[in-house]
């Protein structure tokens, strides 16, 4: 793959038009793992729809949705090497590049909601850590809402004892391999694209995700069960390769910024319909049960994945979960 991706981006550099003219729009290629009718796939076609408006057809946005480009893991690589111009993967997926401090959005519980979420990311310590994307050759440009994670899997699962021994597929991600080695799981690191096909096969018994994600993947179809727990947060940042960017016309970086700004604001404002219209439909499906959990099974969830903030700590340290916990002015036993 890495071969596939090094030839991608040499003919990405060789065909890089730099100036638009008439004949030769700026082609920006936008790569996306989940379907198109999610939170981040309708942002991003928004955004195409208004940075082709905005430059009057001078920048050409062409959306890959699905992981039809590139998986997971790749993605990022080849948007450094400059075989695609823009991405908006997870918060988890930052951390194995090296930039650890976006591990603290996947903390479990950190977020009460998407309100004290938009404090964050809206504010200095959000505005902080896109500036940390500077130095993996990529500019931070929004923060994208996906919404809250819930489990599934083909056994009930309401209290922490009922994940021991499981496996659960996660994403590449420190805080959410701690998070299931809390409750007593055994996590799997996988790519998006291959969950469907783990779950319906027995390779993991199961995942989290966002209804919209688990909806548009037809995990409802191979899970025979859902807990809403809310215990996690899944949002995307929007990234573009830097070199791409600061060789654009001031002009058009400003209509491209212009585009994503109202991108951002169009996808933000309706994550959570999406999520809600994804859960109704699962329920009409019929296919999976869905489990609601007690004030008190609640409380023991939270308690159980409480480990993890030690183990963060320890490699981004104290201070900044801290600083994130003063944003969301809430603990995350409550
Ligand atoms: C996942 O890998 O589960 C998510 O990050 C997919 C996505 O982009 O929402």
């Amino acid at each position: 793959m890495r071969k596939f991706i090094l030839a991608a981006a040499s003919i990405a550099a060789l065909t890089f038009v730099g100036p638009a003219s008439a004949q030769s729009p700026i082609v920006l290629k936008f790569s996306h793992v989940v379907a198109s009718d999610t939170p981040k796939g309708k942002a991003a076609d928004k955004f195409k729809e208004l940075a082709e408006k905005y430059t009057g057809g001078k920048v050409k946005v062409e959306v890959y949705p699905n992981s039809t480009l590139y998986k997971d893991k790749e993605e990022l690589e080849a948007l450094q090497l400059g075989a695609v111009q823009m991405l908006a993967p997870s918060n988890s997926k930052f951390g194995p590049i090296g930039i650890k401090e976006f591990e603290v959005f996947d903390l479990p519980y950190i977020l009460p909601d998407l309100k004290a979420l938009r404090k964050v990311t809206d504010g200095p310590l959000g505005a902080q850590l896109l500036k940390k994307l500077d130095s993996k050759g990529m500019t931070g440009l929004a923060y994208w809402d996906n919404g809250f994670k819930q489990m599934s899997a083909n056994k009930k699962l309401v209290a922490p004892a009922d994940y021991k021994g499981l496996k659960f597929r996660i994403q590449s991600s420190k805080v959410l391999e701690a998070q299931f080695r809390a409750l007593g799981a055994i996590p799997q690191v996988m790519a998006f694209s291959d969950v469907y096909q783990a779950l319906q096969t027995g390779v993991v018994d199961g995942q989290e995700n966002t209804w919209s994600n688990i909806y548009t993947q037809k995990m409802h179809e191979v899970q025979k069960y859902a807990t809403v727990t809310n215990h996690g947060y899944i949002g995307y940042v929007v990234v573009v390769n830097k070199k791409f960017w600061d060789g654009l016309p001031a002009d058009i970086r400003e209509q491209l910024s212009k585009a994503m700004k109202e991108a951002t604001e169009f996808g933000n404002n309706q994550s959570a319909k999406e999520n809600d219209d994804a859960l109704e439909a699962i329920k009409k499906a019929g296919k999976t049960e869905i489990i609601s959990l007690s004030p008190e099974q609640d409380e023991a969830m939270r308690k159980a994945m409480m480990p993890v903030y030690k183990d963060v700590a320890s490699r981004v340290g104290q201070p900044l979960i801290d600083e994130f916990l003063k944003e969301t002015g809430r603990s995350p036993m409550n």
